[in-house]
C-alpha cells in the first residue's frame, strides 16, 4: 500500500556533501519523490518540529544542531515508507547503527545523525507541515 513519509537531511550531512547519496538510497529502494525543499529551520520552528522532544534534557542541543545550517527535507511515497525508512535511516545513536543503514555507513554522532524520519503517521502529519509551512 503507498504511504508517504518525510525525512531530514540534516547539517552536518548537507555540510559533508552527502545530499545526494542519502537522496538516492530512496529513488534505488523504489520511493518516488513527491516534494524536496532546502531550508534552514528557524529556532521557532525547530522547537515546533521537535515538540515531542520538549523538556527533554537534549532539548536544547538538538534544536541548537538542527537550526545550526540548513537541511534538505523530502517528502517520499512508496510501500510501507514510515517504517521501511526506518530501517533505511538505522539507530539513533550512528555509532550503534549497523554497516547497511544510513547513519551505520555515514555517521558516529547522536545529535549528529545525519538523518531524521517521522516514525508514525502522526509525526508525518506533524513534521511534514512544520517543514513544508
Ligand atoms: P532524530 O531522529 O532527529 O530525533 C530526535 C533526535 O534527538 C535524535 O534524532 C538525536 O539526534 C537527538 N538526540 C540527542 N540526544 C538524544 C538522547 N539522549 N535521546 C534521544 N535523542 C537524542
Amino acid at each position: 500500500m503507498a504511504e508517504q513519509t518525510l525525512f531530514i537531511v540534516k547539517p552536518d550531512a548537507v555540510y559533508r556533501n552527502l545530499i545526494g547519496e542519502v537522496i538516492s538510497r530512496f529513488e534505488k529502494k523504489g520511493f518516488r519523490i513527491l516534494k524536496l525543499k532546502m531550508f534552514t529551520f528557524t529556532q521557532e520552528q525547530a522547537e515546533k518540529f521537535y515538540d515531542v522532544h520538549k523538556g527533554k534534557p537534549f532539548f536544547g542541543e538538538l534544536t541548537s544542531f538542527i537550526t545550526s545550517g540548513p537541511v534538505v527535507a523530502a517528502i517520499i511515497e512508496g510501500n510501507n515508507a514510515i517504517a521501511t525508512t526506518r530501517i533505511m535511516i538505522g539507530a539513533t545513536k550512528s555509532f550503534e547503527a549497523v554497516p547497511g543503514s544510513i547513519r551505520g555507513d555515514f555517521g558516529l554522532g547522536f545529535s549528529e545523525n545525519i538523518i531524521h524520519a517521522s516514525d508514525s503517521q502522526g509525526s508525518f502529519d506533524h513534521e511534514s507541515r512544520v517543514a513544508f509551512e
